[in-house]
């Protein structure tokens, strides 16, 4: 039997087991977003800590951020191997709306095929397989490669701190390729491999009328609503073919390519299958662009949440005192957030109306990235791909965002390899978030492949 077989075999015969580390991991809520979850948060970077520990891996270590920390760890016995970075993020997306939940989202629950609960797919799940992995190489043999891991907590919120903290630690992140199954796959009988990443700019755009709530009877139609101001400036935002209208807004970004327009038709994202994903009555957006090419290739403004007036149970009869959109913006090369930061301000200065006062707060940013897939790291994965999956991978761009990924190209030299075993359908930020149990499996085999094809 190969070294990869008696691995497999492994992971095979602890598959329970590794559900229930799972499910521990679910239990510690993470979120990122929210400073009340803090302590949880930390107990999710020790968990991942521990469990690097009981694997095999060594100097494992929380390495302050000012933010959350990196959980950093290494097996480096292999000299002359090459060293695979290992990347992964323990902070999870906010539950809301709770009410939508079948589920307890932190108690991960098994249904048919699926484990569900709030960072399953993204990406504790994805952290576990990776880890899994490599523990069924440790305790069957030989390790073939160098090992580092980068598992960092604030992913979902900007990796706002990373720019700070990487240039700290260039040499210590330094590896020949980064494993990072954050991304994905197509579907759950399409092994895919992602070469681009959209990047993100986010804002919270305010609207301030009067000083405070008013009675609608006496002053609606005298001032000027700002629920009302806001919602004129956001429908100004696109024009009626669904293009961005902030001045400037595509002045560096780069055409799709005839090439990449044949290749991306070519994959089976197609408008029926964004029909049935999230089951609305109709498409939208660009015309000349197919919906994969709109997702992965095209900029875009979009309102993530609105805050006006009254909206508890029954009627009240007011002219709020001011109104909050929350907007990001996924970007694409050669898009730059700064950029994008002072055309929404020369939007709302051409548009705001005398009527209210505003402001526009830049929350975080996150830059895009397009890997090289031309490397060993991502030969030994396509290899890998293809002994279980029976075919060879598709390569797409994807219109989600990691920001750590352009860092570490741009600062560590180091190019990634972004898989993982995540579904379109798996409610990723959304309740009801799940993980497709035998693509999980199938991951884990795959990467145990990867790392013995990396040496
Ligand atoms: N795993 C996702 C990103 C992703 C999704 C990549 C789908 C490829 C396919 C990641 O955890 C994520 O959600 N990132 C945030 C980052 C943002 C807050 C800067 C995102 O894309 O919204
Ligand atoms: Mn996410």
């Amino acid at each position: 039997m190969s070294d990869a077989q008696k691995a497999i075999e492994y992971a095979h015969q602890n598959r329970e087991r590794f559900s229930r580390e799972l499910t521990e991991f679910i239990r510690i809520e993470s979120v990122s977003t929210d400073d009340e979850y803090k302590p949880q948060v930390l107990k999710a970077a020790e968990w991942a800590a521990d469990h690097l520990r009981k694997i095999g891996i060594e100097n494992v270590a929380l390495m302050p951020t000012g933010g959350h920390p990196v959980v950093y760890g290494d097996w480096l016995k292999r000299p002359g191997a090459p060293t695979v970075l290992i990347y992964g993020h323990y902070d999870v997306q906010p539950v809301d709306p709770i009410e939508l939940w079948e589920t307890s989202p932190f108690e991960a629950t098994v249904k048919g095929d699926y484990l569900f609960g709030r960072g399953t797919s993204d990406m504790k799940g994805q952290v576990m397989a990776t880890l899994n992995a490599v523990e069924s190489i440790m305790k069957t043999g030989d390790f073939p490669v160098n090992l580092k891991f980068m598992l960092e907590g604030e992913e979902e919120i900007g990796s706002m701190n990373m720019g700070n903290f990487l240039p700290k630690h260039k040499d210590l992140f330094k590896a020949d390729f980064c494993l990072n199954p954050d991304a994905g796959a197509i579907s759950a009988d399409e092994p895919t491999i992602t070469f681009g990443l959209r990047g993100l700019a986010y804002f919270e755009v305010h609207v301030y009328g009067p000083t405070r709530d008013l009675h609608s009877g006496l002053f609606g139609g005298t001032v000027h609503n700002p629920a009302q101001a806001l919602a004129e400036l956001i429908a100004g935002m696109h024009d009626s073919n669904g293009t961005i209208t902030l001045p400037g807004f595509y002045d560096s970004v780069r055409p799709v390519t005839d090439q990449e327009r044949e290749a991306t038709a070519k994959l089976p994202t197609t408008p029926e299958s964004y029909l049935k994903q999230t089951e609305v009555p109709a498409l939208w957006g660009e015309k000349e662009y197919t919906p994969a090419l709109r997702t992965g290739a095209r900029p875009t403004l979009e309102v993530n949440g609105l805050l006006s007036g009254w909206t508890g149970p029954g009627s009240k009869t007011v002219l709020p005192a001011k109104a909050m959109a929350k907007i990001s913006c996924r970007l694409v090369p050669d898009q730059d957030p700064i950029e994008v930061h002072k055309q929404l301000v020369r939007y709302m200065e051409e548009h705001a109306p005398k009527t209210v006062t505003w402001e526009v707060k830049n929350l975080h940013d996150s830059p895009w990235a397009i890997t090289d897939v031309n490397t060993n790291g991502v030969r030994a994965m396509a290899a890998a791909m293809e002994t279980i999956w029976g075919k060879p991978p598709l390569y797409r761009r994807e219109g989600g965002s990691i920001g750590v990924v352009a860092m570490l190209q741009n600062i560590c030299g180091v190019e990634s390899g972004l898989v993982g075993g995540g579904l379109p359908d798996d409610n990723v930020h959304s309740p009801n978030e799940r993980m497709h149990l035998p693509t999980w499996h199938k991951n884990m085999d795959a990467f145990i492949h990867f790392f013995f094809n990396m040496k």
